[in-house]
């Protein structure tokens, strides 16, 4: 049955399989910055980000050198920043480990910083240095509605699906199978909508009904989270960022400031001598990360040259190339005062 099912996933794959993706190479490297990339993110987003990244940073030499900051600012967007502080460090310890050269063995890839066992599958499989089973979300979505697995045990639903993963992942042209069962995943097999019609598993007994609605959606707490974001634009066309502190969200990136009180931004205004200004506009950004929804209270200030703050001159950055990684957040305030701006300047 298990040679059956990958001889039609194979199948499937070498006629429809998206084999034209820019990371099907088999430079270890490469192959690990796309995996990295698509853990949490959608082939369609990862691309223009992957050929930026490859372009700047084409090997691990390019990379090793690179500063935090400068590769906060090519991440900038993709979101989930520790995925790039990770391999920032990995970095360094192949540089030191591995003289440079990304190592090939399995558990060398796999003791990593952020690289778990399917990522290190993953890159070592595409790279041709192995044949491991992955389990991705994808995986596990076919897994459960092929097999009709019910498990409510979280750690035994994981070990019954690597056991199915392992045990149905053929040891020959296993790349092609494990990209096809990705592939199948993200374009039939759905969350929602799955297209049943035409995948190849259904040839091979899958019974999965999308209209028996028997998967239950585990329904993740929203976490509601108030803040103010204080812009501030100065006459010379210039925004004030700081630092985001290790600890907090987004750490690393810089933002305008952001308060979770009242009273902390009243005291933080009335410190910096900006308290006696009036906003030129105000403006709700929502913003959502992973179980949390942010509602952004932004003011925007205006800033006349003349005007004594006690900023640091040092946090003034050009509007026109901001050459600093910024959270979408800061993005969206990024884009409303440009439209206010040219609204207001025609
Ligand atoms: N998600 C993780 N790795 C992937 C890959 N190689 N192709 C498509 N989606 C993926």
């Amino acid at each position: 049955m298990s040679s059956n099912l990958s001889n039609s996933v194979l199948k499937w794959y070498k006629k429809h399989g998206r084999n034209n993706l820019p990371w099907k190479v088999k430079d270890p490297y490469k192959i690990w910055i796309s995996e990295i990339m698509l853990q949490q993110t959608q082939v369609n987003t990862v691309i223009p980000y992957y050929l930026k990244f490859i372009k700047k940073y084409p090997n691990l030499k390019s990379l090793v050198s690179a500063d935090l900051d400068d590769l906060m600012l090519i991440w900038s967007g993709l979101g989930y920043y520790r995925r790039i502080k990770n391999i920032h460090l990995s970095s360094k310890i192949i540089a030191r480990e591995h003289n440079y050269n990304f190592p090939h063995k399995y558990d060398d890839i796999l003791s990593l910083p952020g690289i778990g066992r399917t990522t290190a599958s993953a890159i070592s499989t595409f790279s041709g240095f192995s044949n491991k089973a992955i389990l991705d979300g994808n995986v596990k979505r076919i897994l459960i509605r092929f097999y009709e697995i019910e498990e409510e045990n979280k750690t035994i639903l994981e070990k019954k699906l690597w056991d199915k993963s392992v045990s149905i992942t053929p040891l020959k042209c296993t790349s092609d199978f494990i990209q096809g069962m990705m592939d199948i995943g993200s374009v039939i097999c759905k969350r929602t909508n799955p297209e049943c019609c035409r995948c190849p598993l259904k040839s091979m007994g899958c019974s999965y009904n999308p209209t028996h609605k028997r998967e239950k959606k585990i329904k993740k707490k929203i976490n509601n989270i108030k803040m103010n974001l204080i812009v501030l634009i100065n006459q010379s066309n210039q925004i004030y960022l700081e630092k985001i502190k290790a600890g907090k969200l987004w750490q690393g990136l810089y933002s305008s400031p952001t308060f979770t009180l009242n009273s902390h931004t009243n005291e933080w205004m009335l410190r910096n001598n900006i308290s006696d200004l009036k906003p030129i506009y105000r403006s709700n950004i929502m913003h959502r990360v992973t179980h949390k929804k942010i509602m952004f209270n932004t003011f925007f200030y205006f800033l006349k040259n003349d005007k004594k703050v006690s900023l640091s001159s040092k946090n003034w950055y050009n509007l026109a190339d901001i050459n600093v990684g910024v959270p979408k957040y800061q993005d969206k305030a990024l884009v409303i005062y440009r439209s206010e701006y040219e609204k207001n300047n025609v």
